[in-house]
C-alpha cells in the first residue's frame, strides 16, 4: 500500500503529512527539514519578528531547497500590514501552500490564486468549513477535539468524514495524530493529508525549549486541559503550565503568554521522544505500513 493521495501527489511529497504551524516555536530548521524529509513543513509567518526577517527566512529555506512548504497566515489575530507584507513575500518566493486561520481568507484566496498557489483553511465547524469553501478555498484542515494549539470539541473521529461528505475539498484531519497508526486511520476516514503539530514539538529542530520538549515525552492526554484562560479562545495547553487561578485575557498580550503556557494536545500520550524530523517522519510511514500489513 503506498502512502500517498491525490493532494501529497499534487503537491509533490513523499509522504502525506504536514508538521502544523505552531506559534512561537516553528522555524525555518522545521521547514528545512520537512521538505528534506518528504512532508510539508509549514510556519507562522508572525513567527519572524518583522516582515524583514520573515523574508530572510524565506530566502534561507530558498538557498537549501526549492522542495514545497507552506506559510501560515493568522489573518484575524494579525495587524493588516503585516499580513499583506507577509502575503507578497510568501508570492514573491512562490510558496506553494498558504495556510490561513482565525479569519476570513477571501483576499489571500484571491491573490493566491492569480500565482496559481493553493490555500489551506482551517476550521472546527462546519459552519466556518461552508464560509471557507465559498470564499475558493483548495483544502481544508479539520481540527478536532484534542488538538494542539486552539482546538473544537468534535472528535476527529467524526469532524473529518462528516466534513468530507458536507464540503466538495480535500479535508486535510488535524487533531491527536501522534503515530502511524492515527495516519491510517485519518486516511481511512478520508482524510487528504495528516496535519501534526504535537508530534514535532518533541523534535530536535523546534524551537521550543528542551524543558517543553521533555514535558510533550513525558505527558499522558490527563495532564492536558482545554481552556480559554490563556487567550479569550478555547486551546489546549500543558496543565502545569497554567497558573492556578489565572484569569482570561481577551487582549492581543494574552497571545503573548503562550511564551511560558505551553500549548500541546491530547496526543502527547503517543509521544515517547525527541527526535530529528526525518526520523519522526521515517517512524510514521513505517507505522503506517506496518498497521496496513496488520490489517491484511
Ligand atoms: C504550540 C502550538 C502552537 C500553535 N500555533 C498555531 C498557529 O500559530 N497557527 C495555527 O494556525 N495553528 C496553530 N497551532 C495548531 C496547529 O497548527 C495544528 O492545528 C495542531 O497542532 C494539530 O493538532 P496536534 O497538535 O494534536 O497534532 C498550534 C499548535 C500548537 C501545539
Amino acid at each position: 500500500m503506498r502512502l500517498e493521495t491525490t493532494l501529497s501527489k499534487k503537491l509533490g511529497l513523499k509522504y502525506p503529512f504536514v508538521a502544523a504551524p505552531m506559534f512561537l516555536i516553528s522555524n525555518k530548521e522545521m521547514l528545512l527539514a520537512s521538505a528534506e524529509a518528504g512532508i510539508l513543513g509549514c510556519m507562522p509567518s508572525l513567527n519572524a519578528r518583522t516582515p524583514q526577517a520573515f523574508r530572510d527566512d524565506l530566502a534561507w529555506v530558498r538557498a537549501r531547497t526549492d522542495k514545497p512548504i507552506g506559510i501560515n497566515l493568522t489573518i484575524g489575530l494579525t495587524p493588516p500590514e503585516r499580513i499583506e507584507q507577509d502575503l507578497s513575500t510568501c508570492l514573491e518566493f512562490d510558496v506553494p501552500v498558504i495556510v490561513t486561520s482565525y479569519g476570513n481568507p477571501t483576499e489571500v484566496v484571491k491573490r493566491v490564486h492569480e500565482k496559481g498557489r493553493l490555500v489551506f483553511h482551517d476550521v472546527i465547524s462546519l459552519h466556518h468549513g461552508k464560509k471557507a469553501v465559498g470564499a475558493g478555498v483548495d483544502a481544508i484542515i479539520a481540527v478536532g477535539a484534542g488538538a494542539g494549539g486552539h482546538a473544537g470539541r468534535i472528535s476527529p473521529f467524526v469532524l473529518v468524514p462528516w466534513l468530507a461528505e458536507e464540503l466538495k475539498v480535500p479535508i486535510i484531519a488535524a487533531g491527536c495524530i501522534s503515530d502511524g497508526r492515527q495516519v491510517v486511520a485519518s486516511l481511512s476516514l478520508g482524510a487528504q493529508l495528516c496535519y501534526l503539530g504535537t508530534r514535532f514539538i518533541a523534535s530536535s529542530e523546534c524551537g521550543a525549549s528542551d524543558a517543553y520538549k521533555q514535558m510533550v515525552v513525558s505527558s499522558g492526554p490527563e495532564d492536558v486541559v482545554y481552556t480559554d484562560v490563556v487567550s479569550g479562545i478555547h486551546a489546549n495547553f500543558l496543565k502545569a503550565t497554567v497558573p492556578e487561578n489565572f484569569s482570561a485575557d481577551r487582549s492581543p498580550e494574552g497571545a503573548k503568554r503562550w511564551k511560558d503556557i505551553w500549548s500541546a494536545g491530547q496526543g502527547v500520550g503517543l509521544v515517547h521522544a525527541v527526535k530529528p524530523i526525518g526520523a519522526i517522519v521515517e517512524d510514521l510511514a513505517r507505522e503506517a505500513h506496518d498497521t496496513f500489513s496488520a490489517l491484511g
